[in-house]
C-alpha cells in the first residue's frame, strides 16, 4: 500500500507537472495524480487530474488549456501576465496530461470514461480535446450540465457576473462600461466554444457507471455548495479504507469558494459523517490527510467570516466593502480591480446572514446594495444559522 504518493515525476516550474501514484490499501485500485498548469494567486493554482485504474480507466477532470488560462485569469481582470507564464507554450497543460498518462503506463486513447467533478472552467475546458482523442463518454452531475454543455456558457457567465458584481459595488473588468452596453474586446464567440457534451448526467449517488454497468470500488457522492452539481468519488473496495477524490469541495491551503454557503455548510456536515476515508485528494493544492480536521477548520473559517461580515455591517456595507477588508479573502484583494471570487465570498456570507434576519438590505445606492446588521449579539445570529443548516427543508428563494 502506498498512500504517501509515490512520485513518478516531480514538480517543474510554477509548481506544476508533478505525477504521483497512490495505491489503495486493497492494492487493487491505483490512483495517479497528474498536475496541470493553472495560475496560482490570481487563480486556484495547478489543477490535479486523477487517473483511476480499476476495471476501467477513469479520468477525473481535464484541466484548462494553457492559452485559455492566460486569458481567463489575467486578461479579463485587466492584469499583466507574468513573463514566465506568458512564455508557456499554448499546449503546456495538454503535454502535462499526456506525459502523466504515459508515466502511468497508458495513452490518452485508453481512457474509458471522463468524469467532471463540477462545471468550473479549470475542470472541464480541456474535455473536448480529450474526448476527441479517447472517444470516451463523459459524465457529470445533472445540476452542472448547464455550465458544461452550453456552448455560450462562458458568455452567459460574463453577462450574469456583470450585473451581480455591479450590485456588489465591484469595479468592472476591461471592456465593461457603466452603461447597459456590454462587450469584451476580441471575443470571437466561435473561439470560446469549449463546451462539452455530457453523455450520462449523474442523477443520484451510488456506484459510478460506464455503459450502464456499475464500476465496483468507485462511488459517486453529491457534494454541492461549491457549485450545485459538485461531486466527489469515493474510491476503494467495500470494507476497506478509502480515498475521497473531492474536486474543489475540500482544498488546502486555500479554501473552496462556496457559490451557496448554506448548501456548502450542509455538505461539510455530510463529509464529517463519511466512514473509512483515510485521505482526500483535491483538485488543487495539498493532499488532505486528516479529512475531519480539514472539515472542522472550514466550519470554523466560515463562522469567522460570518462574524467579520456581521460586525462590519454595523454601518451599511456593500459586498465589495466586505470583500476588500484586510485578510478577509484568501489572497490580497486590490479594491480597484475586478475580482468576482472575492466579491462572491462576501456575498455568500451576507446571504446566509440575511436569511436569519441578522442583516437587512437598508438601501440601494446607485445600483449598489447595502446591508446593515440589527444590533443583536453575533452568537444569537450564528445559532440561528446552525439551525438553518440542520433543517434541510429550508432553501433560499430570493437570492441577492
Ligand atoms: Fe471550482
Ligand atoms: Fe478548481
Amino acid at each position: 500500500m502506498n498512500l504517501a504518493g509515490n512520485p513518478l515525476k516531480r514538480t517543474q516550474k510554477l509548481d506544476t507537472g508533478r505525477v504521483r501514484r497512490f495505491i489503495l490499501p486493497d492494492r487493487k485500485i491505483r490512483v495517479t495524480q497528474i498536475t496541470t498548469f493553472c495560475p496560482d494567486i490570481i487563480g486556484p493554482g495547478p489543477t490535479h487530474l486523477y487517473l483511476i485504474e480499476n476495471d476501467a480507466l477513469v479520468l477525473l477532470d481535464t484541466g484548462i488549456p494553457t492559452k485559455l488560462a492566460k486569458r481567463f485569469f489575467y486578461d479579463s481582470r485587466n492584469q499583466i501576465i507574468p513573463p514566465e507564464i506568458e512564455a508557456l507554450p499554448e499546449d503546456y497543460s495538454k503535454q502535462e496530461l499526456l506525459e502523466g498518462l504515459h508515466l502511468a503506463g497508458h495513452s490518452i486513447k485508453d481512457v474509458d470514461l471522463l468524469v467532471i467533478t463540477h462545471g468550473h472552467p479549470d475542470h472541464f475546458l480541456m474535455g473536448r480535446w480529450i474526448v476527441e482523442q479517447a472517444n470516451c463518454p463523459v459524465t457529470a452531475h445533472a445540476l452542472d450540465t448547464s455550465d458544461i454543455c452550453n456552448p455560450w456558457g462562458m458568455l452567459e457567465m460574463w453577462f450574469n457576473l456583470r450585473q451581480r458584481t455591479m450590485a456588489m459595488g465591484m469595479p468592472q473588468p476591461k471592456g465593461v462600461s457603466d452603461s447597459n452596453h456590454f462587450y469584451m474586446e476580441d471575443v470571437n464567440p466561435e473561439s470560446i466554444g469549449f463546451s462539452l457534451k455530457v453523455d450520462f448526467p449523474i442523477m443520484q449517488e451510488g456506484l459510478l457507471t460506464l455503459n450502464h454497468s456499475s464500476l465496483k470500488g468507485i462511488e459517486v457522492k453529491h457534494l454541492p455548495g461549491h457549485s450545485p452539481g459538485s461531486v466527489g468519488l469515493i474510491v476503494g473496495q467495500e470494507g476497506s479504507e478509502k480515498v475521497l477524490l473531492c474536486g474543489d469541495v475540500l482544498l488546502s491551503p486555500i479554501t473552496p469558494h462556496p457559490d451557496d454557503l448554506l448548501t456548502y455548510l450542509r455538505t461539510l456536515e455530510k463529509l464529517k459523517n463519511l466512514q473509512d476515508i483515510v485521505l482526500a485528494l483535491p483538485a488543487h493544492g495539498k493532499v488532505i490527510r486528516n479529512v475531519k480536521a480539514r472539515v472542522d477548520f472550514l466550519q470554523k473559517y466560515h463562522r469567522q467570516r460570518l462574524k467579520i461580515t456581521y460586525k462590519t455591517c454595523r454601518k451599511p456595507c456593500s459586498a465589495w466593502d466586505i470583500a476588500t477588508l484586510p485578510d478577509y479573502f484568501d489572497i490580497a484583494v486590490d479594491p480597484s480591480k475586478f475580482n468576482p471570487l472575492a466579491g462572491n465570498e462576501a456575498l455568500m456570507h451576507m446571504e446566509v446572514l440575511q436569511m436569519v434576519q441578522g442583516l437587512k438590505r437598508v438601501s440601494i445606492n446607485k445600483g449598489v446594495h447595502l446591508f446593515q446588521n440589527q444590533g443583536e449579539p453575533f452568537e444569537e445570529v450564528y445559532n440561528r444559522i446552525l439551525d438553518l443548516v440542520k433543517d434541510q427543508r429550508i432553501n433560499p428563494i430570493m437570492r441577492y
